[in-house]
């Protein structure tokens, strides 16, 4: 049997995410083996730390171009993917160069609309009808790179930001573990620079709506 893909997750903050991803790793097939935070008081810290998990904590420093130390405990830990899970801050180029489509995203929106900060807001003031999240590959450019997968909410009656957000982090909890295990199973990868899926050019985004 094939070894599970092991990778690393960064969070910033409360960890709702990475915890589904703890969660689900057996039934995914994939296995974290680090967690990395710019935060040391990060709360998503403490899912590591009861699941047994290596943590690395550094501070953030916008003159640091490559994150040696980073890349370090990525090497040592073996990881073939990064996971940006809620992880408040723009990689830098080098960083994410050296590490050409092994790093992917969860972004609160329906990419390409909303990239950025306060995408709840947004959907709400133009009066979407459907809000979402999309799982994509890290580029140079935020929140551009190449997406994966998304999940689809109807905004209907949500009163506001702060409602939609929790509708739309049950979504985000199921979303991110599934594409990981697509990533972890070779269905979803990269030859020559063109992505794909059960061995088809991916040509819209996977749909993961329950
Ligand atoms: C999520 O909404 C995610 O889409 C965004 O940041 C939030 C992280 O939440 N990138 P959590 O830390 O996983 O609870």
């Amino acid at each position: 049997m094939n070894k599970p893909m092991k990778i690393a997750v960064f969070i910033s903050g409360t960890g709702s995410n990475l915890a589904s991803i703890i969660n689900k790793q057996r039934q995914y097939k994939y296995e974290v083996v680090l967690v990395v935070s710019n935060k040391e008081e990060a709360k998503g810290l403490d899912f590591a730390k009861e699941a047994g998990i290596d943590t690395f904590t550094f501070k953030w420093n916008k003159n640091d171009k490559k994150l040696s130390d980073v890349q370090s405990q990525i090497i040592s830990h073996g990881c073939d993917l990064i996971v940006l899970a809620g992880f408040m801050r723009i990689l830098p180029e080098l960083f994410t160069r050296d590490f050409k489509n092994k790093i992917i995203n969860i972004h609160p929106s329906l990419l390409p609309k909303y990239p950025g900060l306060h995408t709840h807001q947004r959907a709400l003031d133009n009066k979407d009808e459907y809000h979402g999240a999309t799982v994509h590959f890290v580029n140079e450019e935020l929140d551009a790179g190449r997406i994966i997968s998304q999940t689809v909410i109807r905004i209907g009656k949500t009163n506001d930001a702060d409602e939609l957000a929790s509708r739309l982090l049950v979504r985000e909890h199921l979303l991110y573990p599934y594409t990981i295990g697509l990533i972890a199973a070779n269905r979803v990868e990269w030859r020559d620079d063109i992505l794909y899926i059960d061995n088809k050019p991916l040509s819209k985004p996977v749909l993961l709506n329950e």
